[in-house]
Order: structure tokens, then C-alpha cells, then sequence
């Protein structure tokens, strides 16, 4: 039976040129490039420049995914950006990053579901595809986490960087089998009882300031093991694959103990891992499809490749996306 799947048709990604090494952090604050390096995999990321704005960065992500997509800004309908750090409280980074690219029709938005938020916006689009409303859609993570640390933090302020990612996706008929190309499955979680564990300390409608990054770091680690193994198992068994069935595990880049965790648990060989929070640190909703770009650059995303992206973040939000390439 004909069946419409989301068949990802191009990646892109935008990296700013400023990088901060671990070295350049123990200068702010008192830490060592040996601790982060040791708890969290990290060795350095990238920070926007004054005035360089997460559209810009989406805006540079979507313009490499169209060009390898070789579809034209004005065939997209359809611009969902995953973002917790917008330019403006309104309107939505999305808009901005359509107008950027030149699309006048069609619906752009922004989703707000943190470290999740790509997956999140994922499964938005998929849907809107799946279901005929929409044809052709970029799906962006775009952030600028550095604006909204405590640089006098030294529990959270090592730990993120800037970036943004975007793959476009199309709407085509498959045969409805698990042979399929495009995403097969997404699954999005909350649990608002956690936000104390991870939140931003202001907000337009609390406080009327952009606020800080707060964490309580422990909690959050034992939280993303525990939700994101269980969401990775829930997607497989409905999806009927097994573990070592999945070619590459793109994971949301936190921390690299935590994805070392996930792996033990689930017994994942890291051959089958993305790893790229050494160079980029945690770029929040932006650290999948700049994961994604890595992986295609180095050839590890070809055609038909199995793929299952992950993430938890504040909220708590989590969830989990299969697709094959
Ligand atoms: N440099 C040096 N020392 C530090 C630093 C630092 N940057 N940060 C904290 N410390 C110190 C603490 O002050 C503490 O010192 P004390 O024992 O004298 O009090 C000591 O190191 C241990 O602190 P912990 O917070 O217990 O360290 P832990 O081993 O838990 O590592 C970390 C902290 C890296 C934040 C870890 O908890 C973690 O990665 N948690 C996951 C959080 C995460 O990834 N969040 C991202 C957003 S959510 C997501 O994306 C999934």
C-alpha cells in the first residue's frame, strides 16, 4: 500500500569562527582543560560573534542543506526551527530564517523543547508531511547558548557552544514497509516535574530579563541515561530492529559519560556512535543535525544507512527519531 514518508533530501550545517578552547574557559573561571576533558568529553566550541544572530546561523545551516538537497527556497512551505535562544521574543527565529532564504509562502515556526527541541520539531514536520498538509520542509536547530550562560558558572558555562544544523525533507511515496527511506518512527516525551533540574532563571513573562542557565548537573546525567535508553528501546521494539540493526546512533551531544552510559546499557558498540561534543560541546537543539552534517561529510551517511537520533533536555522533554537515510 503507497505510503507517504519525510525522505531527508540534504544536510547542512554553520559553525561561527570564534572557538573557545578549555584553556581560553580556565581564563573566566576557575577550571581546568584536564576536568572538562574528564567529565565531559569536551575540548572546545564555537561562540557567535557580536551582532551574529541564531537566524543568521539557521539561515547559513538551511542554505547548505538546500544546495546538497538541489532544491530551490521557494519550493520549501514548511520552516520549523528548534531553538531556546531566539533573536527576539517574537517573532519566531523561523520566520526570519524563511525570509532569510527568500520562501514568502507556506508556514514557519518555532518549537521550544531545549536539548530535545530538534527531535521535537522533527516529529512536528513529519507529521505535517505525512499528513499532505505541507510538501517540502526544513527542519533547523539553531542556538546561541552563549548568551544565556552564567559566565561565572563554572558547572554549566564549559559545557555549551553555538552552532545550528538544518536537513530538508521531502514528501514521497514508499511502499509502507520498514524498507522504507525517510523517517520511520519519532517519540516525544515531557515530564514537567523535572524543571527545577534544568531550567532558565528569567523570562518575559516572569522576571522581563533573557535569564541564565540553571542546572543541577547530577540529576540531569542520571535523568538522560535512564529517559534516553528507555525512549531509544521503545522506538526499536516498535520499529521491530534490533540494536546492532542501526548503522549510526546520532545522539544529542551532552556529555560524552552520558552517552557512554546509554551505549553500556543498551549494549551499543561506539563504532555505531556520533561523537562530536569534543569540538562542539553542547549546542543544544542545534548538536543532532550539526552531528548529522559531520557524519555525511565523512561519508558515514550514505544511502539507506539506518539512523537513530536521540536527546533529553530541559523541561524535562526527551524523545527519539528513526530514519533511513
Ligand atoms: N571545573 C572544575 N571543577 C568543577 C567544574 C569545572 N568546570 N564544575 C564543577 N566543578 C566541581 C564542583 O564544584 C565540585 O566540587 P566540590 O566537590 O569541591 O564541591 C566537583 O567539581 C564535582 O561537581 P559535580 O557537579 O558533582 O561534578 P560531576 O561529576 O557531576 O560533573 C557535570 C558535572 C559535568 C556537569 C555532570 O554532572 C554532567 O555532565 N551532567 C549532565 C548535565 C548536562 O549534560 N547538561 C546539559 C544539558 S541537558 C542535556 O543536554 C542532556
Amino acid at each position: 500500500m503507497a505510503f507517504i514518508r519525510s525522505v531527508i533530501r540534504g544536510v547542512g550545517a554553520y559553525l561561527p569562527a570564534k572557538v573557545l578552547t578549555n584553556d581560553d574557559i580556565s581564563k573566566i573561571v576557575d577550571t581546568s582543560d584536564e576536568w572538562i576533558r574528564e567529565r565531559t568529553g569536551i575540548e572546545q566550541r564555537h561562540i557567535a560573534a557580536d551582532g551574529e544572530l541564531t537566524s543568521d546561523l539557521g539561515i547559513a545551516a538551511s542554505r547548505q542543506a538546500l544546495v546538497r538537497a538541489g532544491i530551490d527556497p521557494v519550493d520549501i512551505d514548511l520552516v520549523v526551527c528548534a531553538t531556546s535562544t531566539p533573536d527576539r521574543t517574537f517573532p519566531a527565529t523561523a520566520v526570519r530564517i524563511q525570509a532569510g532564504l527568500g520562501i514568502s509562502k507556506g508556514a514557519a515556526f518555532d518549537v521550544q523543547a531545549v536539548c530535545s527541541g530538534f527531535v521535537y520539531a522533527l516529529a512536528i514536520a513529519d507529521n505535517f508531511l505525512r499528513s499532505g498538509q505541507f510538501k517540502r520542509a526544513i527542519v533547523v536547530g539553531a542556538e546561541t547558548f552563549s548568551r544565556i550562560l552564567d559566565w561565572s558558572d563554572r558547572g554549566t558555562c564549559v559545557l555549551f557552544g553555538d552552532g545550528a544544523g538544518a536537513l530538508v525533507l521531502e514528501a514521497q511515496t514508499q511502499l509502507g514497509n520498514r524498507d522504507d527511506r525517510g523517517i520511520l518512527s519519532t517519540t516525544i516525551r515531557s515530564d514537567g516535574r523535572f524543571e527545577e533540574l534544568l531550567y532558565v532563571d528569567g523570562g518575559p513573562g516572569s522576571t522581563k530579563t533573557t535569564g541564565h542557565l540553571r542546572m543541577n548537573g547530577r540529576e540531569v546525567f542520571r535523568h538522560a541515561v535512564q529517559k534516553i535508553s528507555g525512549v531509544i528501546e521503545e522506538t526499536l521494539v516498535e520499529t521491530g530492529y534490533a540494536p546492532d540493526e542501526v548503522d549510526l546512533y546520532v545522539p544529542h551531544q551532552a556529555n560524552k559519560r552520558i552517552l557512554d552510559g546509554i551505549a553500556k546499557r543498551l549494549n551499543i558498540s561506539p563504532d555505531r556512535i556520533m561523537y562530536t561534543l569534543a569540538k562542539h560541546g553542547n549546542t543544544s537543539a542545534a548538536s543532532i543535525p550539526l552531528a548529522l552534517n559531520v557524519a555525511f561529510e565523512a561519508r558515514r551517511l550514505s544511502e539507506r544507512k539506518l539512523i537513530l537520533m536521540e536527546a533529553m533536555g530541559g523541561g524535562l522533554t526527551w524523545g527519539a527519531a528513526l530514519a533511513r537515510w
